[in-house]
């Protein structure tokens, strides 16, 4: 388990102080893949490089199993880093080693035999799809090929903790999917807890069980990822998860449909997010049959996050506005989440924004 409490890293340079890291207390679970996400510059690498003191906190307490790092001294510190392995966007390989040396030289200071060492170099370069690239040099694989010796490398010390630091952000989009796949691979063959920093939503929902979103130092927002998804707090968190499902994108496009900009007066443009069951449910046409409330679905989606289904879908319920308040009632008491949406025009730009105004879109 390793618990980060009440983290600040400060860093004082000539004419400023850079609050990076501020007051972040977090749980991770033997086991958990873990995401943290935000923008550039919230402190996302800074806060993961506390985690192996690679970032010395300036105040707080790191614990990874059952040592509290500030408190080891030099040799200990290094036994303990030996347990985090750590990959990064760049693959930082040795080009003047083949891949075989480059996982072989974090085994440097390892108790083995030079023939024990070969047998592991082997058997990790096996486990991470590259038994065929042992002397082949970094500057001959493609960039998937070189994240698989950075996580071989990773793994050299048996670690029970990866940090991974935008480790596919150089890559494309099926690269991406096959090193997220070999990741989830690892953590459940190697019960390997894995830290995974991203910019992006959708590598969370790929793999994480756990997010925080961070947002100028602080994290904002932290839990596991199906609740996560579907009942988002904080408008940065929303404004992710609307990235990730491709809902901000729907929304633009809404913006120009016809039904839109035809709309009665009474009609209500709504969101209606739900989660598992409530998805097998002919709701919709209960809507009608119970209420005399139309729907038209604008759009929708369904993502399956850890087996459990999410829904999302743009609708315009039409009927007497009493009918229609009934009818959202109904659907909040079947756990689907109604949001109200409204269409706005402003300097010639059409727009669907939340009516409470409670996200930012
Ligand atoms: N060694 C340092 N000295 C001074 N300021 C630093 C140092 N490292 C980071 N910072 C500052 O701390 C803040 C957080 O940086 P950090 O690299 O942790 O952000 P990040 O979320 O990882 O961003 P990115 O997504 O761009 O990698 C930034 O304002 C950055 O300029
Ligand atoms: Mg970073």
């Amino acid at each position: 388990m390793i618990e980060l409490k009440n983290l600040d890293v400060q860093f004082k340079t000539d004419h400023k102080e850079i609050h990076a890291v501020r007051d972040v207390t977090i749980q991770i679970d033997n086991g958990d893949i873990f995401g943290i996400v935000g923008y550039s510059g919230a402190g996302k690498s800074t806060l993961v490089r506390t985690i192996n003191l690679l970032q010395r906190p300036t105040n707080g307490s790191v614990r990874v199993g059952d040592k509290q790092l500030l408190d080891l001294n030099p040799k200990e510190l290094r036994q303990a880093r030996k347990k985090i392995g750590m990959i990064f966007q760049h693959f930082n390989l040795m080009n003047a080693r083949t891949v075989s040396g480059n996982v072989l030289y974090a085994l440097r200071s390892s108790k083995l035999s030079a023939e024990e060492k070969h047998k592991k170099v082997a058997e990790l370069l096996d486990l991470v799809g590259l038994a065929d690239k042992h002397d082949v040099y970094p500057s001959q694989l493609s960039g998937g090929q070189k994240q698989r010796v950075g996580i071989a490398r990773s793994l050299a010390n048996d670690p029970e903790v990866l940090l991974c630091d935008e480790a596919t952000s150089a890559l494309d989009p099926k690269t991406t999917l096959s090193i997220l796949e070999l990741l989830k691979n690892l953590n459940e063959k190697l019960n390997l807890t894995i830290v995974i920093i991203t910019h992006e939503m959708e590598v969370i929902k790929e793999i994480c069980n756990k997010v925080a979103v961070m947002e100028d130092g602080s994290v904002v927002e932290q839990g596991d990822v199906v609740s996560i998804f579907t009942e988002p707090q904080n408008a940065l968190t929303q404004e992710f998860i609307n990235t990730a499902t491709h809902i901000d994108q729907a929304l633009a496009k809404l913006a120009k449909h016809p039904t839109l900009l035809n709309l009665n007066r009474e009609d209500t443009i709504a969101r209606l997010s739900f989660v598992g069951e409530s998805t097998n449910e002919p709701l919709i046409s209960s809507l009608y049959s119970k209420f005399t409330v139309s729907t038209n679905i604008l759009y929708g989606n369904i993502e399956i996050l850890h087996d459990t289904p999410i829904g999302n879908l743009i609708v315009v319920l039409s009927g007497n506005p009493t009918q229609i308040k009934q009818a959202t009632q109904f659907l909040e008491s079947q756990q689907v989440h109604v949001q109200e949406l409204e269409h706005v025009q402003t300097n010639e730009k059409a727009k669907v924004v939340p009516l409470n105004r409670e996200y930012v879109v």
